[in-house]
């Protein structure tokens, strides 16, 4: 209970409208809650889908102390499953990726079945039940070509999300994908301030000259307009929805996932240095090229651009108070050839310059707030309602999560 006392004191001590204090970003028992209580509990965005296109194919995936396999069956739907045997437990699967008939783990060759029922174990005597010893399962939805992933026991509910962005997803065809590039780094920064960092662009004007070649800074754009969506916004949204292109803005009331189809930059229609298209045969059914980017985030793992000719997943796992893992994959279509229909530097450099460039502010926000001298300072309320909304939902999250238990142990 000290973890969640210390924690329930510094969410009451909170002056809202503020950066957090130092033990938010560095503290292990606050990374242990931050873990036990939202990471293991949240549906988590895994992987894009047609990174698994046939049967056998399977990602493997660490989330705090939890490992997982994901792996398409037979029957061609997408499962997941702790990535520990049912004999002695030995990691089963080994590589990031790859693909197998059956699951065979390395230690005794226990074998599964790729829905994760045991098929064979040797020697284990005639009162041995393999049906007793199938994989543990983990809840694993598959939404417009996403896959997502909850460790909870009971998961909370998939559909009102999966509801939400269907449609807005639907057109931008993330079944017929594949992934042209993908890269992972670590940022020395603890996960929350991955996300403040990615839900404002006060920060792009100073740090991102390839990103704001075609990303607006406009504070509505990343942040959160609120009742007050400026017109030209609102022009965009009705253009596009006027031909029934899902757009406009919405904000789950939870405040964990918002989407939002915002328009580019300077006639720009894609995240490349000219501006111009990345890919020439594009990955979706949009009917603009000018449509810009639909911006969507679910926290507490993922943020989103999906554009006319390509779109881009990025994932945030912790892994320890001041590491934090980003993964980016650039999806294309799947008949697109490299090298014809696209450059993988055109379609790439933006990206990359910008996540090392936020790699770069996130380590050394890291850095000065392991001062001793650290104090929370102010957000920007025209800049920084993203952040702000981000760390509410976080406090919020936190909060009922711990209090219940501080009250029943009273
Ligand atoms: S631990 Fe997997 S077969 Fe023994
Ligand atoms: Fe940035």
């Amino acid at each position: 209970m000290q973890a969640e006392q210390k924690a329930l004191e510094l969410l009451q001590r909170r002056t809202s409208g503020h950066a957090l204090e130092q033990a938010f970003y560095t503290d292990p028992d606050v990374f242990a809650l931050d873990l036990d209580k939202i990471f293991y509990r949240e549906w988590l965005f895994a992987i894009p889908a047609c990174e698994i296109p046939k049967t056998g194919n399977y990602v493997t995936h660490k989330i705090g102390a939890y490992r997982i396999v994901i792996v398409r069956g037979a029957d061609g739907v997408i499962r997941a499953f702790h990535n520990s045997c049912r004999h002695r437990g030995s990691i089963l699967c080994k590589s990031q990726k790859g693909s197998s008939p059956k699951l065979v783990c390395p230690y005794h060759q226990w074998t599964y079945e790729l829905d994760g029922s045991l098929l064979w174990a040797r020697d284990m005597g005639s009162e041995f039940d393999p049906r007793a010893h199938g994989l543990k399962t983990v809840h694993c939805r598959e939404i417009a070509g996403l896959v997502y992933v909850c460790l909870a026991e009971n998961a909370p509910p998939f559909e009102p999300f999966a509801e939400l962005i269907e449609p807005y997803l639907a057109p931008h065809d993330l079944g017929n994908a594949k992934v042209a590039f993908e890269s992972s780094i670590i940022e020395n920064g603890n996960w929350k301030l991955v996300w403040e960092n990615n839900r404002e662009c006060y920060h792009c004007g100073g740090n991102h000259p390839s990103l704001c070649r075609s990303y607006s800074d406009e504070p509505d754009v990343t942040g959160i307009s609120g009742d007050s969506v400026p017109d030209h916004l609102v022009a965009h949204f009705k253009r596009l929805e006027d031909v029934n292109l899902a757009s406009k803005f919405h904000l789950d009331e939870s405040g964990q996932y918002r989407v939002a189809r915002m328009p580019l930059k300077g006639g720009a229609v894609s995240y490349t240095m000219s501006g111009k298209a990345a890919v020439n045969r594009p990955l979706g059914r949009i009917p603009f090229a000018d449509a810009g980017s639909l911006l969507k985030f679910h926290y507490p793992t993922t943020w989103n651009h999906f554009l006319p000719d390509h779109s881009l997943v990025f994932r945030v796992t912790p892994v320890s108070p001041t590491e934090t893992e980003v993964t980016t994959k650039w999806l294309v279509h799947k008949d697109a050839v490299e090298g014809r229909d696209y450059d993988l530097k055109t379609l790439t450099e933006v990206w990359l310059a910008t996540n090392d460039e936020d790699r770069r502010v996130v380590e050394d926000n890291q850095q000065g707030i392991l001062s001793p001298a650290y104090t929370p300072g102010p957000y920007s309320q025209l800049q920084e309602s993203g952040v702000i909304q981000f760390v509410d939902w976080y406090c919020d999250t936190l909060r009922t999560r711990v209090a219940p238990l501080m009250l029943a142990a009273e």
